[in-house]
């Protein structure tokens, strides 16, 4: 049997923190190239280089039918048009999926079918839950004023690609538009950064 250390972790729903587990940190400067406007990226780097976002993770037992959980805290900000965001990723074992549960702050969740590209905005807030489908890329985006914290819970065999995202992003971006989300095509973006 597990103990009640391996059995129970106490988060806080503002921070993220989780008592004892350490966070892993994502500053702006870990997000080259996820951006759209990189003439802001740059002018924002050399500003400073403020932490994006940090996420702790408990990882109980990894055998099968294991699983492990998240929790992530993104601050509020925009790059441009385009508001903070997390790296995004694919599960390694593409079949997995997650469940995403808003605990404060207000944000969307960007999904993408892998093989079709179709992507999908989907709220994320406090009261609410995201499935996320299997063969589907995950980015989290902070829309509000205060930060994001959110639980992430997967199986313990997800594994997280990064790598395919570093390669070709996201297809879709969410900017702000008259003070509201709204998710775009990046190309469309880019084009109109370039005009
Ligand atoms: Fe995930």
């Amino acid at each position: 049997m597990h103990s009640i250390a391996q059995l129970l972790s106490c988060f806080d729903p503002v921070t993220g923190n989780i008592a004892g587990v350490p966070a892993t940190q994502r500053r702006l400067e870990d997000l080259r190239g996820c951006f759209a406007d990189a003439a802001a990226y740059e002018a924002a780097l050399a500003a400073g280089n403020p932490l994006l976002y940090r996420v702790a993770s408990v990882e109980p037992a990894a055998g099968p039918g294991d699983l492990h959980y998240g929790v992530g805290c993104l601050m509020p900000g925009k790059i441009g048009a385009e508001y903070f965001l997390t790296k995004g990723h694919l599960h390694s074992w593409r079949q997995a999926a997650e469940i995403y549960i808003g605990l404060a702050g207000e944000g969307v969740m960007l999904l993408e079918d892998e093989s079709s590209g179709e992507s999908r905005m989907v709220p994320l807030r406090p009261h609410q839950a995201v499935y996320v489908p299997g063969h589907t890329a995950h980015r989290t985006i902070n829309t509000g004023t205060m930060p994001l914290t959110y639980v992430g819970i997967y199986p313990a065999h997800a594994g997280h690609d990064y790598a395919a995202i570093a390669r070709r992003n996201f297809r879709c971006a969410v900017i702000e538009q008259d003070g509201h989300p709204v998710m775009i095509e990046r190309s469309e973006l880019l084009k109109t950064l370039a005009s």
